[in-house]
């Protein structure tokens, strides 16, 4: 480690709680599919910052329109009606079937106002006393106490935190009897991720999401689909609902959206959208102006630039190239997973090992569950990225293989 580097560490110990495992790499500047340290070492990004700068690092475009809006006006409050801001909507609700949007700042947030939309709708709408939220074990939907309570994982995320809410359940994956089972006379929703990020990169099986869809019909209930690390063009299509052919109730966004600025979005049908009534909800920061007009900026870059069928393709390449790579190292790699660039490695073994190895190397990406390497890289990532990628992957198994 570099002395800056022990400086910097040591200076945040004083400084910030103590949240985060940090990785052991001090980031001074970032564009592109690159990353730079304190000392100017140029590392490969297949992180992007936890999918969310999807466009790629420090964009001119973006910043000048990022630039231009805040002279004309920054934030004023949701009290106003602002162009910026419908603009957007306009937009978002152009890539998909929903017909209404509620604009917030993160994922949590939208998840948190997604399940506040569907218990209000029960009751106001409908009438009916359901307010039970089902979702899947090794999902991740946040860390505010409901959608900390709807994750469906344990251990230091959830303990120390009791009392959790009321009104979750979480089943075990892939089991539609089991979900069947969950359902009573106050369940409102199913949740689900159609691929499960921080879970491992899991795909939802179609079978499985058919089923899910049936059992809501059946019983009256909202499907809530959480589409904040699946969204805006990473798998392959604009929302991962799309590969599935079905329409969620209410679906959430965020990460991407504004490539790097904080934004979240609740989607929903319009009949759904009648939960929510002035004074039901609402947020300070969100839909400002300039997160607005960035997020409206990326939208244009992404439908122009067809970054859905770039992430489709560069999936498809990088599929390939591991399942090559598997030939000399079938004791390591089990397999891939995923969907276009949500893109998992599954690991047979040595996950920290090799992970670690792939930062030495100058590459960076994310370890999910001990045993998959997750990359999920600027979409703009290009065929020679992915083989240095790969170079770097060749040689840490070897070495780790010994
Ligand atoms: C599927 C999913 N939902 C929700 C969240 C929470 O988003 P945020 O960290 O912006 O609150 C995440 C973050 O990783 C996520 O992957």
């Amino acid at each position: 480690m570099s002395e800056k580097f022990e400086a910097i560490k040591k200076r945040e110990s004083n400084l910030i709680c103590n949240t985060y495992g940090r990785y052991p790499l001090a980031v001074s500047r970032a564009k592109d599919c690159r990353l730079y340290d304190l000392d100017g070492v140029e590392y490969h990004d297949f992180l992007a910052g936890i999918a969310v700068c999807s466009l790629g690092h420090s964009r001119e475009d973006l910043a000048e329109v990022m630039a231009e809006q805040a002279r004309k006006m920054v934030h004023v409050s949701n009290l106003f009606y602002q162009e910026p801001q419908l603009d957007l909507a306009e937009k978002l609700l152009s890539t998909c079937a929903a017909g209404k949007v509620f604009f917030c700042n993160s994922g949590a947030e939208a998840n948190e106002g997604a399940i506040k939309l569907a218990r209000k709708y029960m009751h106001t709408v409908r009438n009916e006393d359901r307010y039970e939220v089902i979702t899947l074990e090794k999902s991740f939907h946040g860390r505010t106490l409901s959608t900390l309570t709807a994750t469906g994982q344990y251990g230091p995320i959830k303990e120390g935190y009791n009392p959790l809410p009321e009104g979750f359940v979480t089943v075990s994956f892939g089991n539609v009897n089991a979900l069947r089972g969950a359902i009573n006379a106050h369940t409102a929703a199913i949740m689900i991720e159609m691929v499960q990020g921080e879970g491992g990169v899991r795909p939802l099986p179609q079978d499985y999401v058919n089923d899910i869809v049936a059992l809501c019909k059946e019983n009256g209930i909202l499907l809530i689909v959480d589409e904040v690390q699946t969204g805006v063009c990473r798998t392959g299509r604009f929302w991962a609902h799309q590969h599935y052919g079905i329409t969620p109730d209410i679906f959430t966004s965020a990460k991407a959206l504004a490539n790097g600025l904080p934004m979240g979005a609740v989607l929903c049908s319009d009949e759904v959208a009648k939960g929510f009534t002035p004074g039901s909800h609402a947020t300070t920061f969100g839909g400002g102006a300039v997160v607005s007009a960035v997020a409206a900026k990326v939208i244009d870059i992404m439908l122009e630039e067809k970054m859905a069928d770039r992430a489709l393709k560069m999936g498809e390449f990088a599929k390939k190239q591991v399942l090559e790579l598997r030939k000399k190292h079938p004791e390591t790699i089990a397999g891939t997973r995923g969907l276009g660039l949500l893109f998992g490695i599954e690991l047979a073994k040595n996950g920290p090992e090799i992970w670690k190895g792939l930062l030495e190397h100058k590459v960076v990406c994310n370890l999910t569950q001990g045993t998959v390497l997750r990359l999920v890289p600027p979409l703009t990532v290009t065929e020679e990225d992915i083989l240095f990628f790969m170079r770097a992957l060749d040689e840490v198994l070897t070495s780790v293989e010994g």
